[in-house]
């Protein structure tokens, strides 16, 4: 048995590849997690933008980021890997795309369609942006909107803003000062690299703030950003737009949302002991560790450090008995893509856990909420929606024993794999093959730890 490697069944015509995860005792080890998805897209991303050359290590080597480097490389870039995670891009500068040959094929990675949309809108340049058959459910309107007050053209889109898009971008794009109706770094990151096409300054404003990789990254490429709170929870960042980007290294440190795995693995299951080392604490993405912590979890960070210009930390986990907890709706942008472990850990929890606020899981690579209560619900956890809460009812024991339908959906496969390390009966997964996309080493890394994952 092998870690499949097929998870780029563009438009989802490749087989699917069941796995299960069964108990097997504490886990142990030492182990690194693959590079943040986010910002390796944006290292890319921005590498293309600059001019001359970008030296880029760490890099997460997934689908969803190769596709991302092809996309770059079709609209001019030079993009060479050099090695395990170490790639170099020769960028041609803002306004230096060349329209691609054919359409843009972005896989099930909605970050990567998403950003580049903004990133070629000032240019003078057509091109038409696809994806598999989970992305091209996703929807694109809320990118399309701003871009389009910028000046750009959406020539053709399928039904209800949905790939495949094809843009124009505009001779002049117009500066905006966006007020983004959803907490998303994919918008306000959209926004931000169209507005560096255009003359003046463009705003971005959210009422709570999303991850800040692109702000930080263009600081770091030498842009001129500001950002600014905005009431409670929210920020105002404002770009000046046509800067010089100047290549600078790149360093991509451990995905916390790729860590969040072997961490609540090792939290369900008994006398467990690991460590996940390097992992990213920017704290716009640290809401899971403080959810673990309420809930009892037995998290440390050891060695914190700054590298690459993010805060990092070894996290050492012990076995631990959860109890449920309420997580209010103003974290969910600094943790949007762990519910679905989330909800596992709530099911070994005693009591019972609210998540608030979940909304944005409904337009993930899949309807996460719908997914992540079908697979509470066949492995025998109590759970319940209300409006956009997710209640799971936590109790000690899970009964496990289900089948779990993972719909294209890297995560939702990963948590209901970890479900099955500490369940009754073992957990099974209808398709494996999307976990390539995030972290295609998981397998054997899960494996490494001690557990018991097994793929057909
Ligand atoms: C991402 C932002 C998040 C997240 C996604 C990666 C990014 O989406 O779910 O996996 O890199 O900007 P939203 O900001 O749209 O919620």
């Amino acid at each position: 048995m092998s870690q499949p490697t097929a998870a780029a069944s563009q438009h989802g015509a490749a087989p699917a590849v069941p796995a299960q995860a069964s108990a097997t005792g504490p886990l142990k080890g030492t182990v690194r997690v693959p590079g943040d998805k986010s910002v390796s897209h944006r290292a890319l991303i921005f590498g293309a933008l600059a001019i001359g050359e970008t030296r880029i290590t760490g890099l997460l080597e997934g689908e969803d980021v190769l596709n991302t480097a092809k996309a770059c490389a079709a609209l001019g870039a030079r993009v060479e890997r050099l090695g395990d995670g170490e790639w170099r891009v020769n960028g041609v500068g803002i306004g230096g795309l060349r329209t691609p040959d054919r359409p843009l094929d972005f896989g099930n990675s909605g970050t990567g369609a998403r950003l580049m949309m903004g990133m070629v809108a000032g240019n003078p340049i057509t091109a038409t942006f696809d994806g598999d058959a989970s992305l091209r459910r996703r929807p694109m309107k809320r990118i399309l909107d701003p871009l389009a007050m910028m000046g750009v053209q959406v020539v053709d889109q399928a039904e209800g803003g949905r790939l495949p898009v094809t843009l124009k971008g505009p001779r002049d794009l117009a500066p905006i000062a966006y007020e983004s109706p959803v907490a998303s770094a994919q918008i306000k990151s959209a926004v931000l690299l169209a507005g560096l096409g255009a003359p003046g300054e463009t705003s971005v404003t959210e009422k709570e703030a999303s991850r800040d990789h692109t702000e930080r990254m263009l600081t770091h490429f030498g842009a001129d950003v500001c950002v600014k709170p905005y009431g409670t929870h929210g920020r105002r960042v404002t770009l000046k737009g046509r800067p010089e980007l100047k290549p600078a290294p790149i360093h991509v440190p451990a995905d916390p949302s790729s860590a969040a795995f072997p961490l609540v693995a090792a939290l369900i299951v008994p006398g467990s002991d690991i460590v996940i080392e390097g992992v990213m604490m920017n704290p716009l993405r640290t809401g899971l560790l403080t959810t673990l912590r309420e809930m009892g979890g037995d998290i440390e960070v050891l060695g914190e450090r700054t590298e690459g210009g993010e805060s990092v930390g070894d996290l050492r986990v012990r076995g631990s008995a959860l109890r449920g907890v309420e997580v209010p709706p103003e974290r969910a942008p600094s943790m949007i893509d762990e519910y679905p472990v989330l909800a596992v850990a709530a099911a070994f929890a005693q009591g019972t856990t609210r998540m608030r606020g979940l909304s944005e899981l409904r337009v993930k690579e899949s309807d996460r909420l719908t997914a992540v209560a079908d697979g509470l619900g066949a492995n025998g956890v109590a759970y319940a929606i209300e409006g956009d809460d997710l209640i799971v009812e936590g109790r000690a024991h899970v009964a496990g024993g289900g089948l779990v339908a993972t719909h294209m959906d890297h995560r939702i496969a990963m948590s209901f794999l970890v479900m099955g390390l500490a369940s009754q009966a073992p957990v099974r997964i209808d398709d494996i093959s999307f976990v390539a996309t995030s972290f295609p080493a998981f397998v054997p890394l899960m494996r490494g730890l001690g557990a018991g994952i097994e793929v057909a």
